[in-house]
Order: C-alpha cells, then sequence, then structure tokens
C-alpha cells in the first residue's frame, strides 16, 4: 500500500468515518488521525507509530462546544486561553468525561485537547461527528513531520491517504498545559512561547517538561524527536570559536547553527534562519534534521537559540535529540 497524496478533505472524512487513519495537516506538525471514538482505529494508530500504550493521545475538535462534550469542566483561566490562542498551537488537559476510550488517554483520568488552526484540518473536523486523535506522524521517537512528503516517506506504507497542506507553517508540537491540578502547568514547550500564555495568566506558570520516571507527556522523555545520525550540541557560541570546529571536522559532519552569518558559506553549516528569526527556525528545524539525516551525515552538530519565545521549544527539542 502506497497513501494517496490529496487536498480531498470528503475523501478523508470518508476513510476515517470508516475507521481508517489519515495523515493530517495542522499548524503545528503533521498527524496521523483516527476516530477517537472507534478503539480498533485508536489502536491502529498506536500499532502504525509502533508506540507504547502508555503514551495518550490529543483529541482534536474543531470548536470550544465540542470540546465541552468531552471534559468535565474548563477553569477561568483555560477559557481565557482558549479565546486567545484557538485554534492554534496550544493543547490543554483536563479532566475527562467518561465517553473518552480509556485507550485515547492511556487510562489517566485526563484528556488532552485541541483546536488545530489550519483550513484542511478544521474542515475535515467539522465534517465529522468525532473528534479525532492524533499523534504526530512520525514513528515513534523519531523527528515529527512536517509536510506530506515526510508522512509518505516513514508511514505511506501503512495507511491510505495523507492530506496535503503543505509545509507546517509553525513546524514545532503545540505546548501543552494541564488544568488537571490546582494550578496550570506546562508539561510541553512548544508552538505557543511560555510568555505568551503567562501574559494571559498574569503571572508565571509553572513548568514540568522533565517526568522522565512517570511521563505525563511523552514528549518529555529524556531522549525523543531523534534523527539518525549522532546529534551533540555544541559548546562554542563565537564565530571563532565555531570557525576552528568546523574546519577541524570530518566531511561527514554537519552543523545546524543560527544567524550564522558568514558561517553560513560552508557548505556543511545549514542556518535555521539567516535573519536570526527564531519562527523561521522552528519551521526549518524539523525538515533539516531530517535533510541532514538522507544526506547521510553521520554527526549532527546544533547551537541552542536565545532562551527566550519559541527558542525555549527549539531548544528543549535540541536537547532531548542530543540525549543519550
Ligand atoms: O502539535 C501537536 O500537538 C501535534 C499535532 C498533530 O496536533 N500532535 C502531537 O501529538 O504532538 P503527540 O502524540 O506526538 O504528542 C502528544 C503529547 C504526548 O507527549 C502525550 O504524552 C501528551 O501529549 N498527552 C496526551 N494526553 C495527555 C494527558 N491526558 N495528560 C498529559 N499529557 C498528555
Ligand atoms: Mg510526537
Amino acid at each position: 500500500m502506497h497513501a494517496i497524496i490529496g487536498t480531498d478533505v470528503q475523501a478523508a472524512a470518508s476513510l476515517l468515518r470508516a475507521g481508517e487513519l489519515v495523515g493530517m495537516p495542522t499548524e503545528t506538525v503533521y498527524g496521523l488521525a483516527g476516530n477517537a471514538l472507534n478503539t480498533a482505529a485508536v489502536a491502529n494508530i498506536f500499532a502504525v507509530k509502533e508506540r507504547p500504550a502508555f503514551d495518550p493521545l490529543i483529541m482534536h475538535l474543531p470548536d470550544l462546544e465540542s470540546v465541552a462534550k468531552y471534559v468535565t469542566a474548563v477553569p477561568e483561566t483555560a477559557i481565557a486561553l482558549a479565546e486567545t490562542y484557538w485554534p492554534g498551537p496550544l493543547t490543554m488537559v483536563f479532566k475527562r468525561k467518561d465517553c473518552v476510550p480509556d485507550l485515547v488517554t492511556s487510562g489517566l483520568d485526563t484528556v488532552a485537547v485541541r483546536i488545530p488552526n489550519h483550513p484542511l484540518a478544521l474542515a475535515l473536523l467539522k465534517e465529522l461527528d468525532f473528534p479525532l486523535a492524533a499523534p504526530s506522524a512520525n514513528p515513534f521517537g523519531y523527528v515529527s513531520p512536517t509536510r506530506a512528503a515526510h508522512v509518505q516517506k516513514q508511514l505511506g506504507h501503512k495507511i491510505p491517504y495523507i492530506l496535503d497542506g503543505g509545509p507546517c507553517t509553525i513546524g514545532l508540537e503545540s505546548s501543552i498545559i494541564s488544568f488537571a491540578g490546582p494550578e496550570p502547568i506546562m508539561l510541553r514547550k512548544g508552538g505557543l512561547p511560555l510568555e505568551e500564555v503567562e501574559s494571559i495568566l498574569g503571572k508565571p506558570l509553572a513548568v514540568n517538561t522533565h517526568g522522565s520516571s512517570n511521563p505525563q507527556a511523552p514528549g518529555m522523555l529524556a531522549q525523543h524527536y531523534s534523527p539518525g545520525a549522532a546529534f551533540e550540541l555544541l559548546k562554542e557560541t563565537d564565530e571563532q570559536s565555531l570557525r576552528q570546529r568546523i574546519d577541524a571536522a570530518p566531511d561527514d559532519h554537519a552543523f545546524m547553527l543560527f544567524a550564522a552569518g558568514a558561517l553560513g558559506n560552508d557548505k556543511r553549516v545549514f542556518d535555521l534562519s539567516p535573519k536570526g528569526d527564531m519562527a523561521e527556525a522552528a519551521s526549518q528545524l524539523f525538515a533539516i534534521m531530517r535533510t541532514l539525516d538522507e544526506a547521510h551525515y553521520t554527526r549532527i552538530l546544533a547551537c541552542l537559540l536565545p532562551e527566550a519565545g519559541l527558542g525555549r521549544a527549539i531548544n528543549d527539542r535540541l536537547r532531548r535529540a542530543a540525549a543519550k
């Protein structure tokens, strides 16, 4: 089997109604979507991704009214975030109602929900009378897909259809905030910067993205988002020491830098954003990691970005890719 790539929302909807899985574009990354209320379809998501069953899925919905069908209560602060950022790169975790299958939540009493900001995803969700469970459409532990072709390459032999929504505009997974406890807590840094959330909350947000012993969000596992090549974070930061490092490196080493300036002229240097724009860097990150992997570099050496805004989520992915 080889997936058909197309823009036919009706075709995708028919397949999903029949319990099949479909590659779905979102503004963050491509998802592997299935009917969240059909346990056979959900089980197939885990099988296709080779994802461990302890890792719960996000339910994607078209609007706030439909979210209310699946969660017990949405606190005031969460409503404020929803009004500001949905549809958008924000996933919120709430106490769930019994109608949500255990398989979706890995048995947790909470469910993660998101309204994605992509015209094809929204059209598809509006067409359906059930939510879509959709993890990122990559084999478990690998870099998330940001193009339909990425999904085709890795999962195309296992699914019938990929809805092509073009390159993902954000390119990093959604930020996840849990409202399951007394205070909101960020479980995954993502496409919605921490600072933006805090500006709505009016106070600092607790962050716990390191639940390695009992991961609540396995995007939290220390090693994740890994390319096949060895991945190393550079300690060098100034141009001169980077220059020395690049000159001393063998031909099969690649360098992933940010605002590289003159260093970017070296053919082994891949610049996430020559103009130093974090949003551009985010949208290029996973595609460049894949390109380097496929070009058969044996080692990717990356520099961290400034630890602010989207730089936090980018650095989070870089650190996990480098973790042993
Ligand atoms: O941007 C995104 O969020 C993309 C697109 C497709 O929407 N989806 C995505 O899904 O990144 P996935 O499965 O790769 O990551 C979902 C994360 C996992 O780390 C999972 O552990 C966490 O969400 N999660 C899901 N349900 C949860 C829950 N009830 N409590 C805490 N974490 C949860
Ligand atoms: Mg994922």
